[in-house]
């Protein structure tokens, strides 16, 4: 049903601008009655940050940004669900046009720059919805024009940690100026020192949320090397790699989009992104799990993934050309390709590749 209404819906969601698109998908997806997706096999479930998720597949942060259709997306089979970047105050964002799509490279560069409605408003909505079961996470932002950032942060921690699944520390948006610096060494082992410590506070009384960090894949390797050092250090739950990047790979066809400001998504970045995933995971040495995002738009790109280290994975930009039938078809890849390899789970599968995506020759 849903695939077919898709169907039907996608080139009249193409006619429009990309985020009058969007708007208009969450509102069918809070209004329309969904079917839920059939249940997920076993082998498919995974236990990550101390959480059972019933399959890898996540939606990313950025779909939901306001905690309006976590519920409508569990019940598509999505295995669990990122809302936000949720920012302290309400702020708009950049100005209009800030989305575009890479149709011939299905590729997505957006410059939202955190528009969110703001903490108040996501917390009514995700706190409406806390006894509804699944696995939600709640990615958090500073306001662009905030005079300490990590006090925002902390903030942000203090409020969601007691009612959502697992909260994302989001240092690595390229749209608000600066933010991307707290990646670095000194800065990222103050920020991580205070937000643990703020989880620490809510844990006494609310009990452990798991804490996760989601860095840029455009880190250089000596960088991503620190960064790496501090979240182990500090005692981070996990790490996403990644977001979006402002690089522009020499394959891009659709070269006067290209040329727009913004962080490029969709499959132009599962090489970047794969890459820098299995650089993440040599160096974690099996400390925590990690998400893996950037590019999957096939049930190959998402074994791929898993195979170069990830536990988990979410999606995003893919969803706009192929549509929520995605899922399912991962779904069945994954699982053929545990049968192929006689497994009865997935996390066998993690890393294999690790080691060989990192002996590659580094991408052009
Ligand atoms: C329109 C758009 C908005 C996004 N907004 C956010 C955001 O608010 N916070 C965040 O951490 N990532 C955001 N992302 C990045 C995605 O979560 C994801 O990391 C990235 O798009 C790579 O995955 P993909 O290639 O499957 O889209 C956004 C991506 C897109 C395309």
């Amino acid at each position: 049903m849903i695939g077919l209404f898709e169907r039907l819906a996608r080139p009249f969601l193409h006619a429009l601008d990309p985020e009058d698109a969007h708007s208009l998908t969450i509102k069918m997806l809070a209004c329309a009655p969904l079917p839920r997706a059939a249940g997920d096999d076993k082998r498919l479930a995974v236990r990550a940050f101390g959480l059972n998720f019933p399959n890898p597949i996540g939606m990313a942060a950025g779909f939901d940004k306001n905690g309006e259709v976590p519920d409508a997306l569990l019940r598509l089979g999505f295995g669990f669900v990122e809302t936000g970047t949720v920012t302290p105050l309400p702020q708009r964002g950049n100005p209009r046009p800030r989305v575009f799509r890479l149709n011939a490279d299905r590729g997505v560069i957006n410059r939202l720059g955190f528009n969110s409605q703001g903490a108040e408003a996501v917390l009514r909505r995700l706190a409406a919805r806390a006894n509804a079961g699944g696995i939600v996470g709640i990615n958090i932002g500073a306001n662009k024009d905030a005079a300490d950032r990590v006090a925002d942060y902390v903030r942000l921690i203090e409020r969601f940690a007691p009612i959502a699944s697992y909260v994302t520390i989001n240092i690595s948006s390229p749209n608000t100026p600066g933010l991307r610096n707290l990646q670095q060494a000194e800065a990222l082992d103050d920020l991580l020192a205070r937000v643990i410590d703020a989880r620490e506070r809510v844990t006494r009384r609310a009990g452990p949320t798991p804490v996760l960090l989601k860095i840029a894949p455009d880190l250089s390797l000596a960088e991503l090397d620190d960064a790496v050092g501090v979240a182990r250090a500090r005692r981070v739950d996990g790490m996403i790699v990644g977001n979006t990047t402002l690089t522009r790979p020499a394959s891009l066809r659709e070269m006067k989009i290209a040329k727009e400001a913004g962080g490029l998504s969709g499959r132009p970045l599962l090489p970047l992104a794969t890459r820098m995933l299995a650089e993440t995971y040599v160096r974690v040495e099996s400390a925590f799990p990690l998400i893996g995002v950037g590019g999957i738009d096939s049930g190959a790109a998402a074994l791929a993934k898993i195979r170069a280290g990830a536990s988990l994975i979410q999606l995003y930009s893919a969803l706009v050309f192929r549509g929520l039938g995605l899922v399912a078809e991962i779904k069945s890849a994954l699982l053929s390709a545990l049968e192929r390899d006689s497994l009865d789970s997935l996390s066998e599968l993690v890393g294999a590749d690790a080691a060989a995506v990192t002996a590659e020759a580094w991408l052009g």
